[in-house]
């Protein structure tokens, strides 16, 4: 599969991002880049403010000094609308997915990108059912690459978990994003459905060409599938690089002793 849409993708470069909560600093001048086109982690123990800099990245959190930039775009300032239609599409860690199919769930994902309004859709103009048909096109292809082909009018509540986990990342990718915030994508999923889930994102990375920031406990997934890899602990950055520099890293193994396995 391919991106339809042949546009850079851009850098994103976290300066310094800072996140107080009543006396409680849960992002401490945080300062990371993600390549274009790479798959970056985001790791450490519980309350490291992995799921802080999510927030801080889709615009829910507003950082209390720092910056943010996706190419020219400065996001801190934005609205989480402005920055989906930038192109930053995001998963939660807790699905709830319960109604419609497959196929509806990831049309709702196109929404961002439908320019027909309703008045055209409800009068079935011509022009509004075709853009309908190709959103749908795109929405199988999407299904078919992400292993949801033969589920596509399937109703979500009666899939399996992993497979509801992979209806999130395709909606997700139905945004047709140009860098993917995944959190925890492989929480609560089998050994089997876990490695899957590692192909499917090292695909998305090789064949669409975006950027992947990725959060998740799984460190043997992590160090197989991250060209980089950035740490934190307690808010702050202790250490940054290559799956094989942070493994080795002195802080790193301080930071997740007794801590978690
Ligand atoms: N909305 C919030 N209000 C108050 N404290 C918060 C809020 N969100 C996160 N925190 C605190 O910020 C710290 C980092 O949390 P979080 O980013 O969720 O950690 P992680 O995702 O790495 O486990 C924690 O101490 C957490 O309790
Ligand atoms: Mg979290």
């Amino acid at each position: 599969m391919s991106h339809p849409q042949q546009t850079a993708v851009p850098e994103l470069v976290v300066h310094e991002a800072t996140v107080r909560f009543a006396g409680l600093t849960a992002l401490d001048a945080v300062s990371f880049t993600v390549a274009p086109g790479s798959i970056h982690a985001l790791i450490g123990p519980n309350g490291a403010g992995k799921s802080t800099s999510f927030n801080v990245l889709s615009g829910v959190y507003r950082v209390a000094s720092g910056s943010v930039r996706f190419g020219d775009a400065e996001l801190t300032s934005l609205p989480p609308h402005r920055i989906a239609s930038l192109g930053v599409a995001r998963t939660f860690q807790n699905i709830v997915l319960t109604r419609g199919t497959v196929a509806d769930n990831l049309m709702l994902g196109r929404h961002t990108l439908t320019r027909a309004g309703f008045t055209a859709t409800a009068l079935r103009l011509p022009s509004a059912l075709r853009e309908q048909r190709r959103h749908r096109e795109r929405v199988r292809e999407i299904a078919e690459f992400t292993g949801l082909g033969a589920r596509f009018d399937t109703p979500v509540a009666l899939l399996p978990y992993g497979d509801r986990k992979r209806v999130e990342l395709a909606r997700a990718l139905c945004m047709e994003p140009k860098l993917l915030l995944l959190d925890e994508p492989v929480a609560g999923m089998n050994t089997a459905e876990r490695l899957a889930m590692a192909r499917t994102v090292t695909s998305i990375r090789d064949a669409l060409g975006i950027s992947v920031l990725i959060v998740e406990h799984d460190m043997g997934m992590i160090m197989r599938i991250a060209d980089r890899v950035t740490v934190l602990d307690f808010g702050r950055l202790i250490s940054d690089g290559t799956p094989e520099h942070v493994r080795k890293d002195p802080a790193v193994v301080r930071a997740y002793l007794g801590k978690e396995s």
